[in-house]
């Protein structure tokens, strides 16, 4: 069994872990999971990632607002998510970003929210989380702008653009996706990404790995992620689960479990 999981990327908050969530969670540290960050979609599941964290030791949270809903984003929420954010065991603010694939927000509004939340990373000196789907460019040209601390999550870019990330002194993160059958492009941007700016991740219940996917995912499966991304390493599986613990502990800035 593997040591040192830690799942920067987790919404525990949803309904399909609603049955058995106090089962699950208690669990997870007997798989070797050591720490998770719950990402949030809304000021609702800021919430409740925050009472995940009071309820779980080993639990974090993120504060923030996904582009999905960022139509629904209105004034006071800013100042609602500075108090939040403030509260022990919030970690980073996120997850925060831009959507062109789905398109549930008009992409002006997306981009607004998105900057308005990088504003408040920057006052509050904290990483982001962010989520950049088919938006490459324009998140881009918002991270050159802003230079946030933070992650880019589920990485789904070229190994070019994996390398300005890094560059711009930002963490990458992969999860399933890496595991799956076509998985060529993302492999090709962890390679790219050097050992100490690596991160894994689950953004369970989606993205179950290979041999699991289409299942309801949880940390414990990162050992999937783990395997493949070490192959790409050339290490092993248990050396990048220890690198990448580190890695999240000092984007995080968790000094201890
Ligand atoms: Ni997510």
């Amino acid at each position: 069994m593997y040591q040192n999981i830690f799942d920067t990327h987790a919404h525990y908050d949803d309904g399909r872990f609603d049955a058995d969530r106090d089962q699950l969670l208690p669990s997870l540290p007997q798989k070797g999971v050591v720490a998770v960050v719950n990402a949030a979609s809304d000021l609702a599941t800021c919430q409740s990632g925050l009472e995940l964290t009071q309820k779980y030791p080993f639990f974090f949270c993120a504060v923030g607002v996904h582009p999905h809903q960022a139509e629904q984003f209105q004034s006071g929420d800013l100042e609602t998510l500075a108090r939040l954010a403030k509260e022990p065991k919030v970690v980073a603010i996120g997850e925060i970003g831009l959507d062109y694939h789905y398109d549930f927000s008009p992409r002006e509004v997306q981009k607004r929210v998105f900057e308005a939340q990088l504003r408040l990373a920057r006052d509050l000196q904290m990483p982001v989380i962010i989520h950049d789907r088919e938006a490459h460019e324009d998140t881009l040209t918002l991270l050159r702008r802003y230079r946030p601390q933070g992650i880019l999550h589920c990485f789904s870019g070229s190994a070019e653009m994996a390398r300005e990330i890094v560059d711009l002194g930002m963490y990458v993160a992969f999860g399933g996706a890496v595991t799956f059958k076509n998985a060529r492009k993302p492999l090709e941007a962890a390679a790219a990404v050097p050992m100490d700016r690596l991160l894994v991740e689950t953004d369970c219940p989606y993205m179950a790995p290979e041999p699991l996917r289409g299942r309801r995912c949880d940390s414990s499966m990162i050992e999937f992620v783990a395997n493949r991304l070490a192959q790409v390493k050339g290490i092993e599986p248990q050396a990048l689960l220890d690198q990448t613990c580190e890695n999240a502990k000092k984007v995080y800035k968790i000094e201890s479990f």
